[in-house]
């Protein structure tokens, strides 16, 4: 009797331990199967770019992903105005916890970005043979004292745009100069019915100040020298720099609500034949010539205007890729930087949007000869291009310049007053004021 119950009581036990061990062999099984599932996710590879650029690079973005199906890319549509991009970057990485793991970077924000410790130094990643395919001036501003955080994808350089119809209808030449500019301006505007001469980027941000050292150093003067950190201000050049900006919005060349473009509002303006010149970059040429384009086929492009006796001078721009330090995924986030700095989808961006690449064998590749003509004079542009002072505390130079700049041609400041305290901040900034 005790045997009998004592066998059943084992029996009901081994039935019991044998639905147990199913249960935990079936867990497992879903186990297993859930995290193979999970590891064939694809990474999320994260970064913020200006809205219109995001809008461009969507389609190389694709064909990364078709190509790499363990990388989803997530470009961040942020604000258009560079600097409002890098606040944001600013912010994420301050606060801590970036969610970007790469960071698409303006040409001026390495200093700042190395010395705070927020980029992966990626020179041994890339060798210095492998680096000598970009232009010269793309790879400096990725240095920073002795490592290399950004690898160029495409360059840029200031330029003025012209309508060649309606100088021939007024019978000039293309200005060399300021006077020129502003005579060509005038005639257009009263022998035609285009309304404004010259359109620019007046609003109070990054762009302004590309704007203001093309015209400072077309008069022989220059903003901060980036080997003394003199600061050049106050000197007559750029006093006559403001001056000339705030002219040609109070003679109506330029229209009053300049004060408010970026780069897009004077593309424009151009564009729908409001204006007969425009400083911008060299994708403006893809844009205004684009099918139902009112200009299309009637402009042409040139280095800017200078003073008499002086030489053109381009900002030099563009941007490129820094890796994150905090990403927890560097090698995918490489893999992403690899493909866009690479020949091919650079070709294809350039040939899709006129943008300036970074590496030098794409000015004189035939295909993008053929489509753009003018790509050989920009390469001897961009080796001379001006680059904006490279120093850690660059953001804060440029916002002074900014503010004084906009008070300048917003009649709140006389030019010379407004350089004069911006040359005075500038200084403290820097520590030279002593
Ligand atoms: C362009 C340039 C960039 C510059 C910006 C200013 O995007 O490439 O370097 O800072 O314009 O608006």
């Amino acid at each position: 009797m005790f045997n009998f119950s004592l066998n059943r009581i084992t029996l009901a036990w081994r039935r019991r331990f044998r639905w147990v061990a199913l249960a935990l062999v079936s867990g497992l099984i879903a186990l297993t199967y859930g995290l193979t599932v999970w590891a064939q996710q694809p990474v999320t590879i994260s970064f913020l770019v200006r809205a219109v650029e995001a809008d461009q690079m969507q389609s190389l973005a694709n064909q990364f992903m078709e190509e790499n199906p363990d990388i989803r890319l997530e470009m961040v549509r942020g604000p258009n105005a560079a600097d409002a991009v890098e606040d944001l970057y600013t912010t994420s990485f301050l606060l801590g916890d970036s969610p970007y793991d790469l960071v698409f970077s303006d040409v001026v924000w390495i200093p700042k970005f190395a010395a705070a410790g927020w980029l992966e130094d990626i020179s041994d990643r890339v060798s210095d043979e492998e680096l000598s395919e970009f232009l010269d001036a793309d790879v400096v501003a990725g240095l920073y004292q002795d490592g290399l955080y950004r690898m160029p994808f495409r360059s840029d350089m200031g330029m003025l745009y012209y309508r060649t119809d309606l100088l021939e209808e007024v019978g000039l030449e293309p200005p060399e100069t300021f006077a020129d500019l502003i005579a060509a301006s005038q005639a257009i505007q009263e022998e035609t019915d285009t309304n404004w001469g010259f359109v620019w980027q007046g609003s109070q941000y990054e762009g302004l100040v590309t704007n203001y050292v093309e015209i400072v150093a077309g008069f022989g003067g220059f903003w901060i020298d980036p080997d003394t950190q003199e600061v050049g201000l106050d000197q007559d050049a750029s006093i006559k720099a403001a001056e000339f900006m705030k002219q040609v919005i109070s003679d109506g060349i330029t229209p009053g609500g300049v004060t408010n473009y970026l780069e897009e509002d004077s593309l424009r303006q151009f564009e729908n034949g409001n204006a007969a010149f425009l400083r911008n970059w060299p994708y403006v040429w893809a844009e205004a010539n684009k099918e139902g384009s009112p200009v299309a086929g009637n402009i042409a492009l040139k280095p800017m205007v200078h003073d008499d006796g002086q030489q053109p001078a381009a900002c030099l721009g563009g941007w490129g890729f820094g890796l994150s330090a905090t990403t927890p995924h560097p090698e995918e986030a490489w893999r992403v930087v690899e493909f866009f700095t690479s020949p091919e989808p650079m070709k294809a961006f350039v040939m899709e949007h006129a943008y300036v690449p970074s590496r030098r064998a794409l000015f004189t590749d035939p295909e993008v000869l053929a489509e753009f003509p003018h790509f050989e004079q920009l390469l001897e542009v961009a080796e001379t291009a001006i680059p904006r002072p490279p120093i850690g505390q660059y953001a804060q130079l440029s916002d002074i310049l900014q503010r004084y700049l906009s008070a300048a041609i917003t009649n709140q400041m006389t030019p010379e007053n407004a350089m004069q305290a911006a040359a005075r901040e500038s200084r403290r900034v820097l520590g030279t004021d002593g």
